[in-house]
C-alpha cells in the first residue's frame, strides 16, 4: 500500500516524530511510504504551486494518510495547523476526502489528546476515515515493548483500509458562520483601578472579533492597551531546535521578546482574543503561543487574571476551549472568564461583566484552585525536567529549585514518617477496626481547626 504521511514538524528529516515513521518503514517493507514535509516546508508550500500541487498528487494518490507530528503547546505546531488551514483556504479536500487517517505523534504526554482530538475532528472534517491513533512519549522508541505496540497500532491502520472497514464520524459539522457580531447597547465603562489591562488580538478590521476587542476595550476606558500580535514582527514560527533551553533565550532575533516584554509581562489582566479558524484559533495565534515556549516551562502567567474573545463556534469546539483553559491555568493564570461571538450569547453584556469580574478578582489576587490538567501537568512538568530534562532545560531547573516545584510527596519526611506509623498501627487488628468503624469522622478530623479559624475570621469581618 502508498501511505502518505504528513510530518508535522519543523526539524524535517531530523523529527523525533520521524524516526517512529522510519522504524514503521523497516517493519513494513512491503508498503510504501511518501513523506509530506508540511512542517518543514510550510513557507514553501505556501509560497510555490509546484510544491503544493506534487504534495497534493502525493495525498490523493495514497492508501492512507498518516499524520505524524511532535505535540507543540497542546496542539500540532503552528506550520502544520497553517497548512491545514491551506487546506481548508485553497479548497483541496478533495484530494483528502475518503482517504483512511490515523495519527502518530511524539511529546511527553502533556495535553497530547487535545492534539489528537484535533486532528481527528479536522479528519472527520475532511471526511477522511479516522482509524486512530499512537501516542507516544519521544523516548518510547528505545523499547521494545512500545516498538510492539506501534507495529499492532500500524498493523491495525493496514488492515481498515484493506477491509475498507466503516467508520463513523466522531466530531459533528461545525455550524455555519453567524453574522458578525456588532455592539447593540452603549459601553459602561468599568473603573480598573490602575490594574494594566491588555488586549492581544489577531482581528481583521471590520470582523466581529474586532467589534468584540473594541467592545471590551471600550468597557476597560483609556487604561486598557490593545495590540495586534502582528506587531509582535516575528520572523517565523518555533523550529523546535530547543537552543532556549539553556537560558530561554530564542534563536530568532526579532521583535517576539520585546512584545512580550512590553505587553505580555506587565499585565495584570491578559485578554487574548482570536477567531476560529478549521477547529482552532489562527495559525498566527498558534505561532504566538509556540514562540512563548522560549520561556521554558515555568508559569508565565503567574498571578494574572487570563481572559479570552473568542470570534466562533466555540460551544462546538470542547478541545478548543480544554486549551485555552490549560493555557491559563498551567501557567499560573486566574481564568477569569471566556467570551464568544456566537449568538444568543448576550455578548456585550458579557463583555462588560468580564471586565467588571477580571478587574475585581485582579484587586482581590483570586487564583482558582487548580482542576486535573494543571495538577496533572504540573507533575508532568516535574517528573520530565528533574527526571532528565534538566541536564539541557537549565533555566526551568533553576527555577523549579527557586521556585519548590520539585515537590515529590518522597522529599516529606514529616509526612513519611506519619505515613509509616500510621500504616504500622493498621497491622494492630483493634486499633483498624477502631479507624474502619469510624472512618468518616477520621478524615474530617483534622479539618475542624480551619473550619474553627473561620469562625474567628467571619468575627473580624464582622468587627471592621
Ligand atoms: C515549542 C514546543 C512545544 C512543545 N509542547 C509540548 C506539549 O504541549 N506537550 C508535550 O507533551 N510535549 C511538547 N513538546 C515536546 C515535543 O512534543 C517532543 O519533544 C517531540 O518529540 C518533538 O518531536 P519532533 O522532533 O518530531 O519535532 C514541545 C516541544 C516544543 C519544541
Amino acid at each position: 500500500m502508498q501511505i502518505a504521511v504528513i510530518s508535522g514538524s519543523p526539524k524535517g528529516e531530523m523529527s523525533v516524530t520521524l524516526q517512529y515513521v522510519r522504524f514503521l518503514e523497516e517493519a513494513f517493507p512491503e508498503h510504501t511510504f511518501s513523506v509530506v514535509h508540511a512542517g518543514r516546508d510550510i513557507r514553501s508550500i505556501e509560497r510555490q504551486g509546484e510544491a503544493w500541487k506534487r504534495l497534493l498528487a502525493t495525498v490523493a494518490e495514497s492508501d492512507g494518510v498518516l499524520w505524524a507530528t511532535p505535540v507543540y503547546v497542546m496542539l500540532v505546531p503552528a506550520q502544520l495547523k497553517r497548512f491545514i488551514e491551506l487546506v481548508g483556504e485553497r479548497n483541496a479536500g478533495d484530494a483528502f476526502s475518503g482517504k483512511y487517517a490515523a495519527c502518530l505523534t511524539t511529546s511527553i504526554h502533556y495535553f497530547d489528546h487535545t492534539a489528537h482530538a484535533y486532528l481527528h475532528g479536522i479528519c472527520d472534517d475532511l471526511a477522511m476515515r479516522y482509524v486512530g491513533f499512537c501516542s507516544a512519549h519521544m523516548e518510547d522508541l528505545r523499547k521494545e515493548a512500545f516498538q510492539e505496540q506501534l507495529v499492532l497500532f500500524f498493523s491495525d491502520f493496514l488492515e481498515a483500509i484493506a477491509e475498507r472497514r466503516p467508520v463513523q464520524r466522531e466530531f459533528p459539522p461545525l455550524p455555519a458562520s453567524p453574522a458578525p457580531y456588532a455592539r447593540t447597547t452603549p459601553p459602561a465603562v468599568v473603573e480598573t483601578r490602575g490594574k494594566r489591562v491588555v488586549i492581544l488580538h489577531d482581528a481583521e478590521p471590520g470582523s466581529g472579533l474586532a467589534a468584540m476587542v473594541g467592545g471590551l476595550a471600550a468597557c476597560y476606558g483609556d487604561s486598557v492597551r490593545v495590540a495586534h500580535i502582528r506587531d509582535a514582527a516575528m520572523k517565523g514560527a518555533c523550529l523546535g531546535c530547543c537552543r532556549c533551553a539553556f537560558e530561554n533565550t530564542c534563536v530568532y532575533d526579532d521583535g517576539f521578546l520585546a512584545f512580550w516584554e512590553e505587553y505580555v509581562a506587565p499585565a495584570d489582566i491578559l485578554v487574548m482574543a482570536g477567531t476560529v479558524r478549521d477547529r482552532f484559533l489562527s495559525a498566527a495565534w498558534k505561532q504566538f503561543f509556540d514562540r512563548s515556549f522560549a520561556s521554558g516551562h515555568i508559569p508565565a502567567f503567574k498571578r494574572k487574571q487570563v481572559a479570552y474573545l473568542v470570534d466562533g463556534p466555540l460551544g462546538h469546539l470542547a478541545t478548543l476551549r480544554e486549551v485555552l483553559t490549560g493555557l491559563a491555568v498551567m501557567e499560573g493564570a486566574n481564568l477569569a472568564g471566556i467570551v464568544t461571538g456566537e449568538p444568543g450569547g448576550e455578548i456585550d453584556a458579557a463583555l462588560h461583566a468580564l471586565a467588571e469580574r477580571s478587574v475585581r478578582l485582579s484587586e482581590r489576587g483570586y487564583v482558582a484552585p487548580a482542576t486535573f490538567p494543571a495538577v496533572a501537568g504540573h507533575k508532568v512538568f516535574r517528573d520530565e525536567i528533574w527526571g532528565g530534562m534538566r541536564a539541557i532545560f537549565k533555566a526551568d531547573d533553576r527555577y523549579y529549585r527557586q521556585h519548590g516545584l520539585y515537590d515529590f510527596p518522597t522529599r516529606d519526611y514529616q509526612q513519611r514518617i506519619i505515613t509509616r506509623a500510621t500504616s504500622l498501627a493498621m497491622a494492630i487488628p483493634s486499633v483498624r477496626r477502631d479507624v474502619v468503624k469510624k472512618m468518616p469522622s477520621h478524615m474530617i478530623r483534622p479539618l475542624e481547626k480551619a473550619i474553627e479559624s473561620s469562625r474567628v475570621l467571619a468575627e473580624r469581618r464582622s468587627e471592621q
